[in-house]
């Protein structure tokens, strides 16, 4: 299957192997159906609030995946039912990709407050925001696994695998994701900085500690 570099990425992040992993806001499930190839859990649910794409979704899956095990859910991913799927001493993956940072946060809060004693790690990719979405992953009190940055048709995504139970931080801006010998790097980082310059022009918004943080990781030269 053919799948862009993003969900590529996000589906190599996928190291381990679950008993659940929920493709959340999966549109046609392709990243679902990568794990599903790759055989990354016992069951790979697919988690969209559009009844007519999980119908369609649903009908490919049975002539694709028949002797796989999957589950499509038309449902708000605040209301995911990970408690109905626990396994004492198993995380739960729930990867949530390509929806803007403040629904992202949204979704993460609300699964972590409804859910508190579930184990569970995420696998974040938001589209804009990340500085917001980082401050509040660590508000939440979750963790670093990993973190990494790709590039897609001139788009950069930075995509976070976190979980309660990590315990090095969450930090604004990223650390170990950054490798500055890389231009896609330097790029990326020269965008984020001319963005909150942008902002900075307008004296409503107070973006200096965002400003700040991203100054800080340039490079001497
Ligand atoms: C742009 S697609 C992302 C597809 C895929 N995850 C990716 O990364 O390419 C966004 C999807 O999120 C779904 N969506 C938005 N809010 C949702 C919610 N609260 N619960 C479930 N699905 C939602 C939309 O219906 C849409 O199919």
């Amino acid at each position: 299957m053919k799948v862009s570099r993003r969900l590529h990425q996000l589906s190599e992040m996928v190291r381990d192997h679950y008993s659940h992993i929920w493709d959340c806001c999966c549109d046609h499930g392709l990243l679902g159906q990568l794990l599903l190839d790759r055989g990354q859990a016992d069951c790979v649910h697919f988690v969209d609030v559009v009844p007519a794409l999980m119908t369609q979704l649903e009908a490919h899956l049975q002539q694709t995946y028949s002797g796989k095990r999957w589950q499509v859910h038309c449902l708000d991913v605040a209301r995911l039912p990970l408690s109905n799927y626990t396994q004492a001493g198993k995380p739960q993956l729930v990867i949530i990709a390509g929806v803007g940072g403040d629904l992202l946060m949204d979704l993460v809060t609300a699964i972590c407050q409804s859910q508190p004693n579930v184990s569970v790690e995420f696998l974040l990719c938001p589209v804009y925001h990340t500085y917001k979405v980082r401050r509040a992953l660590a508000d939440l009190s979750l963790g670093l696994i990993s973190e990494t940055l790709v590039e897609d048709k001139q788009r950069f995504y930075e995509i976070l695998h976190v979980s309660a139970a990590a315990c090095e931080p969450v930090t604004p801006v990223g650390e170990q994701m950054w490798n500055f010998s890389d231009s896609v790097h330097l790029t990326y980082l020269q965008q984020t900085l001319n963005h909150y310059r942008r902002m900075a022009c307008n004296p409503q918004q107070d973006v200096s500690a965002e400003l700040e943080a991203y100054r800080r990781l340039l490079p001497d030269v």
